[in-house]
């Protein structure tokens, strides 16, 4: 049969147009044989119907690179839309992906490609190579590589000896690697659910479950399209504690990415304009730097939908609540509404969850495995579900044959705590909602109410939620500040986009996590990741004040991830900033931000003597734990309650 080579590029800029006629240049080297045709290189789309003839045996040597929000190159479209369906068995491919890593679609156009030309059955032949354009030197590297390695490859290719097709592996930044990550940890959880080796042949002793706290029925089964036009119709209208402040819509002053995109953990500062009207009907609102605000966003349409066809095979009909405890915010309404608006969807599981299915459902293997999981044989078992976070919905994906009646709602909670002290002892407390939360984030910047008498602006630092699952509302939030010059900002309703992100307050925590402003009183600030977002404020503010001392721990992974590096320096050389300490947990010198307080366990004594005060932020299971543990080392039980109780030591924590 009759050979031949083909050279395909999908460029925007050019690059990889000229890099194809190098390649073309070396590969003709390998051929001095006239049974082997070499075609001059082309855009994708001009060679697509050569490609799909199936009479010769094919090498298709393609370098694609990405555009847009990882789009691939206008010339390289209709190549990928041809191909679909259509079979490409009897070629072979060896390809250059061009991109670069400070996109977070980093590498999408050409792993499209690449994923539609398998699909059609091409053959890798070799492994594919990824030049990131983020770092000249390194993308001169990867395509050297490539360029220099086709002239060897073609050689092998004509003689028949490369027989294998190739596994793609992806560059570990890329979005196709991210995604392939995210997907193995997912996969692990739901094997985790769906495993039955456990506790099999044993017999369960299963404990007696409460009843909910209130009953959820379906009123009628009619078709129901009712759908909420005004926030305020969401959870009914109902305000719930904390919150207690009117609906803010802001839209999108700027936003940036804190961390270096290396980071594994991607940090993110936005910034977001008050809308004017509620600005001034909400005038005797101080809201300062240190203080919380939340975000709202409705569930993730796949998972409603998921739990849409496990509740009620998908259709919409309208649901009521009965009982003492029925919640005021949902005393009627439709299926859909509930389980975008109103029900937290990702509640971990508990036990009476777990009983209430087992005990709806008929499927006898199905509730043997939910009876293992709330039993007291299976006790190991339900911890591990609790540890890997196993959710509601991981359930449903897990068990596709689970159809748990719409009672099962009132099971769904989310938690989430604070730390705090009654009569010396301290307390974690928990609030259990029942409802879908707010995401609580704290404010970053220092509001100047000599300047003006409202606040205009505030500005927040997240971590991007990533694994197992993205993130409900840091996930939105980094793709809206990736795509802030996109004109295009539709989002399904309720949902944030860069015009519309809904901002409620609450009042000050009763720790008060503002700062003293007395010039006297030298403070100690600890955190970690996303957690110093309001000592950035704290630090501007204190620039101003002459004579107030001020010292970080600051805690990270590494380098990639120490965000506002510049700015914290910057501080350090201009004075603000007396002490700064950075810990990083995954580098050589392994270190935590207790590790560093227990180092300087002088300086903390030094500043409790001088009526100092201490303030952390961040973490409250991890980091606030382990502070909590080094304070205690450092002061003793009784002096850190002290402190605790009269707030000099003061926390911002979450999980
Ligand atoms: C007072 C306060 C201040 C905060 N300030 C900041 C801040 O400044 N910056 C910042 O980055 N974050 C802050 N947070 C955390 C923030 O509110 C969000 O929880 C976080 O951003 C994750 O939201 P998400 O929607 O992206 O992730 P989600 O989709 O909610 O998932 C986040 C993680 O929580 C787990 N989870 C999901 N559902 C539940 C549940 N029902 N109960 C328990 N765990 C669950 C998931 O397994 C996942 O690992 C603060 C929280 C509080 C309470
Ligand atoms: C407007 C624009 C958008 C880009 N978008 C992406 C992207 O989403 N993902 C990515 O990996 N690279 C992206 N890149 C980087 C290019 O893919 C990379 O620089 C490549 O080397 C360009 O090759 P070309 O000149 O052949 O088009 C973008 C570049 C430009 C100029």
């Amino acid at each position: 049969m009759k050979k031949r080579i083909l050279f395909g590029f999908a460029s925007k800029g050019g690059t990889g147009a000229a890099m194809a006629e190098e390649v073309y240049a070396l590969a003709s080297e390998a051929v001095d044989d006239d049974s082997v045709d070499l075609v001059l290189p082309d855009e994708l789309n001009n060679i697509v119907d050569t490609v799909l003839e199936d009479h010769v045996s094919t090498l298709l040597v393609v370098i694609a690179s990405s555009t847009g929000q990882g789009d691939l190159p206008q010339n390289g479209i209709q190549f990928l839309q041809k191909i679909e369906g259509k079979n490409l068995n009897k070629t072979d491919l060896a390809m250059l992906c061009l991109g670069d890593s400070n996109y977070t679609t980093f590498m999408d156009g050409p792993h499209a490609l690449l994923n539609s030309m398998l699909r059609a059955g091409i053959r890798l032949v070799d492994q594919i190579v990824e030049a990131d354009d983020a770092n000249n030197d390194a993308f001169a590297d990867s395509t050297d590589k490539f360029i220099e390695g086709i002239e060897a490859l073609v050689r092998k290719w004509v003689k028949n000896e490369l027989s294998e097709s190739i596994e793609p592996i992806f560059h570990p930044l890329s979005s196709t690697s991210q995604k392939a990550k995210r997907a193995s940890k997912y996969e692990a959880i739901i094997e985790l659910v769906k495993s039955s080796d456990h506790v099999a042949g044993v017999a369960l002793k299963i404990p007696k479950m409460p009843e909910p706290a209130f009953e959820i029925t379906i009123l009628n089964e009619s078709d129901c399209q009712s759908s909420l036009t005004r926030f305020e119709e969401i959870q009914n209208g109902v305000l719930f504690e904390p919150v207690s402040s009117p609906i803010y819509e802001c839209s999108v002053l700027n936003g940036k990415r804190l961390t270096s995109v290396k980071a594994e953990k991607q940090a993110w500062e936005i910034t977001l304009a008050l809308d004017e009207k509620t600005r001034i009907s909400d005038k005797n609102r101080k809201l300062q730097c240190g203080d919380c605000v939340a975000l709202f966003t409705p569930n993730d349409s796949d998972e409603v939908e998921l739990a849409m066809n496990a509740l009620n095979d998908g259709k919409n009909v309208t649901v009521l609540t009965n009982g003492k405890k029925r919640p005021s915010w949902f005393p009627r309404a439709s299926l859909r509404n509930v389980l975008s608006f109103d029900v937290e969807l990702r509640t971990p599981v508990s036990k009476t969850m777990l009983g209430h299915l087992m005990n709806k459902t008929e499927n006898a293997d199905l509730k043997r495995r939910l009876g293992e999981f709330v039993s007291r044989e299976g006790k190991e078992l339900y911890r591990e579900l609790l540890d890997k976070q196993v959710t509601f919905v991981d359930l449903l994906v897990a068990f596709p044959l689970l159809k748990p009646p719409v009672s099962v709602l009132a099971y769904l909670k989310r938690q989430e705590y604070l730390f705090a002290i009654k009569n010396a002892e301290f307390f974690r407390i928990f609030f259990i909602y029942f409802l879908l939360q707010r995401r609580w984030y704290s404010i970053a910047n220092w509001i100047d109410y000599s300047k003006s008498a409202y606040f205009r602006a505030v500005r927040i630092a997240f971590t991007e939620i990533s694994l197992p699952k993205a993130g409900l509302m840091t996930n939105q939030l980094a793709r809206i500040i990736d795509n802030l010059n996109e004109n295009d900002c539709n989002s399904p309703p309720f949902c944030p986009n860069k015009n519309r992100i809904i901002l409620e307050c609450r009042e000050p925590p009763p720790n008060l996590f503002r700062l003293d402003e007395n010039p006297e009183i030298p403070i100690l600030m600890i955190a970690a990741g996303s957690g110093i977002a309001p000592f950035i404020g704290f630090l501007d503010r204190i620039g101003q004040i002459r004579g107030k001392e001020a010292t970080l721990i600051f805690g990270c992974r590494n380098e990639n991830s120490f965000i506002y590096k510049n700015e914290l320096n910057a501080k350090v050389e201009n004075g603000t900033l007396k002490n700064l300490f950075v810990a990083f947990s995954r580098e050589n010198n392994k270190k935590y931000v207790q590790d560093i307080l227990l180092d300087e366990k002088d300086l903390v004594k030094e500043l409790i003597e001088r009526n100092g005060l201490i303030y952390i932020c961040g973490d409250g299971a991890g980091m606030g734990i382990g502070i909590r543990n080094s304070l205690l080392e450092i002061l003793g039980d009784e002096k850190y309650s002290q402190l605790m109780k009269n707030k000099t030591i003061r926390e911002d924590l979450w999980r």
